[in-house]
């Protein structure tokens, strides 16, 4: 089992990111090989301030070893310092196919109306993320359900060059998406959208940065509706903010979302959000303060990094030169 996952150093860290995924990579840390890194070459699909790409990857780093990334235990790294994950991808840009890449939701998401001015790597992004996850013969690919469609790619691309070139070089990966809604934390202001760095109100999520006070003043704003809690979870159908509270108070609390409204049936809101509040600082604000040890000592995480990349390159380089050996572009 060998555990590979990214996540792109735009912006801090917010709860959906650490429920969808980084708490489940700290978990996995315990069970398999893992290797965490930081996707600055899918940071750059779209425009990009260089100095701040700069700070970011190196405060998401930080931002994942005060969640509990191990960099003794993980290999941890930024991913354009292991050039092979580039190299594989375009070798893989010849494996897939135009017409599975026009079925990626998300590039349709991020280019919206401005296709035509969109960055060709915005198009190519899912093959650039199958090198990522195909580079390492990853097993398991723990994200947020989003992503799910790029892990299914990934999959269909190891498949086709396995068969083309009469070889089992590439492992099809799993995507391994948590139980729960936690897989799908939503917006703190509208149910139907997915929280997010690229959402315009800061009141729509929790970053990692947030003070209590500030924790506790969103989830109070927090979109909700009049009813009280129901016992049962599937009477949360048509209730979508209700439904992501229950479920991020579940994922925070290690309950299901049957023990959390055992807890909370009959009562309103007025009951359930500070109690809400209080476990998310609970979360928070260890990590927030570990976070900022790790920031007064920028050499050490750059430490990690340097240790992580050259660690990632000696696990992938074989598996590009299998590539193309495969290929016939070297004997
Ligand atoms: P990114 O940077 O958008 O997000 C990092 C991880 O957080 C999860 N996530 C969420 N989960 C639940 N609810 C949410 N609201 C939420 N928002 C984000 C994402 O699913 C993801 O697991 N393309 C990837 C990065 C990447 C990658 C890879 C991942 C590049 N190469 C190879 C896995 C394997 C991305 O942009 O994630």
């Amino acid at each position: 089992m060998r555990v590979v996952s990214g996540i792109q150093p735009t912006g801090g860290l917010h709860l959906g990111n650490l429920l969808g995924a980084i708490l489940r990579w700290v978990r996995m840390q315990e069970e398999a090989e893992c290797l965490f890194f930081l996707a600055d070459l899918h940071a750059i699909t779209v425009d990009v301030d260089p100095a701040q790409l700069r700070s970011n990857v190196r405060e998401m780093a930080a931002a994942l070893i005060a969640s509990g990334i191990d960099p003794a235990r993980s290999t941890l790294f930024p991913q354009s310092a292991v050039p092979e994950h580039s190299e594989l991808a375009w070798i893989l840009q010849c494996t897939a196919r135009v017409g599975w890449l026009n079925r990626m939701t998300q590039f349709k998401d991020k280019s919206g109306k401005n296709r035509e001015g969109a960055s060709v790597g915005l198009y190519t992004y899912p093959v650039l993320q199958a090198a990522d996850i195909l580079l390492y013969r990853a097993t398991h690919v723990p994200v947020g359900e989003d992503q799910k469609q790029h892990i299914e790619l990934a999959r269909d691309i190891a498949i086709k060059f396995n068969t083309d070139y009469d070889t089992e070089l590439f492992v099809p990966p799993d995507p391994f998406i948590g139980g729960g809604t936690a897989a799908r934390v939503m917006s703190l202001r509208d149910g139907s959208s997915k929280m997010s760095k690229s959402d315009p109100s800061d009141m729509s999520r929790i970053n990692l940065t947030d003070s209590d006070d500030a924790i506790a003043q969103k989830v109070r704003k927090a979109k909700t509706d009049p009813e009280p809690l129901p016992e049962d979870p599937a009477e949360l159908a048509g209730r979508a903010e209700a439904r992501n509270l229950v479920g991020i108070m579940a994922a925070v609390s290690g309950e299901s979302e049957e023990q959390v409204l055992a807890r909370f049936a009959g009562q309103g809101f007025g009951a359930f959000k500070p109690a809400l509040a209080d476990a998310l600082v609970a979360l928070l604000s260890p990590i927030r303060g570990r976070l900022d040890q790790l920031r007064a000592d920028p050499d050490t995480t750059d430490q990690h990094l340097a240790a992580g990349a050259a660690k990632a390159r000696q696990l992938g380089a074989p598996t590009l030169a299998e590539a193309q050996r495969a290929l016939g572009l070297s004997a």
